[in-house]
């Protein structure tokens, strides 16, 4: 299938790690009714699978062929991996870490791609990654790349691991960003970067809800103007 045959439209949000994509992508899906991908934790699941099952994460066809046979369930609230309830054991940091490290694969991003284009499905789509708009969804109908400076990121990012109960050391959340930033760009296999016909916010100074309206804006905009 081919993204340009996809019936319902798409809206892309972008971005580096901690950007506040996950959070901006999910109120803006469920102020259109639309379903909602949250990319990165497709990678995570194949993460957690390279460590559950022993898999060398330096053997790519390996991670590739297992992130093929992953039994996913996305629900509400919950992420499913072969029936166990994985939501909360996938966001730990290191294993954030190992998938950004293996999703510089390309093998592993093919693996990956019909999963992620699967759900575009009526009445629409938002999609959030760091590819969406560049590779996965080149066609959406809205592309937004979500910027916020490395310092604003660290601080949401060290108080998400407070709320979650965790110790956080703030100048080492930081250099792990600014590592996973490195890494996430300077990839050869669909690095991190806004579409040509993206929309850069900056999110930096602004709150979730001025944000998720921003985008609102940009979204109701370009209906106007198709
Ligand atoms: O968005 P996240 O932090 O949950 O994503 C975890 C890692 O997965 C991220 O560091 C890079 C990778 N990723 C990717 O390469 N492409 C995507 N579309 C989404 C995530």
């Amino acid at each position: 299938m081919k993204t340009g045959d996809l019936m319902a439209p798409v809206i892309a949000i972008d971005g580096p790690t901690a950007s506040g994509k996950g959070t901006v992508a999910t109120a803006v899906a469920r102020e259109l009714g639309w379903h909602m991908l949250d990319s990165g934790a497709l990678y995570r699941l194949a993460a957690w699978t390279v460590l559950d099952q022993n898999i060398d994460a330096n053997d790519l066809s390996a991670v590739a062929m297992a992130a093929r046979r992953m039994d996913i369930r996305f629900e509400e609230q919950a992420i499913y991996l072969a029936n166990q309830d994985v939501t909360r054991l996938i966001r730990q940091e290191h294993v954030g870490n190992l998938a950004s490290r293996i999703a510089s694969a390309a093998v592993l991003r093919e693996a990956l791609l019909e999963r992620q284009r699967a759900f575009c499905q009526p009445p629409g789509l938002v999609a959030d990654g760091r590819d969406m708009g560049t590779v996965v969804f080149p066609h959406a109908a809205l592309k937004v790349f979500l910027v916020a400076d490395v310092q604003a990121r660290a601080a949401r990012r060290a108080q998400q691991l407070r709320q979650r109960g965790q110790a956080v050391d703030e100048s080492a959340v930081l250099a792990d960003l600014k590592e996973r930033d490195a890494r996430d760009t300077d990839r050869v296999a669909a690095p991190l970067k806004p579409a040509p016909d993206a929309h850069q916010l900056d999110s930096s100074r602004l709150t979730v809800d001025e944000t998720v309206a921003a985008v609102l804006v940009m979204w109701r905009r370009q209906q106007r103007h198709a």
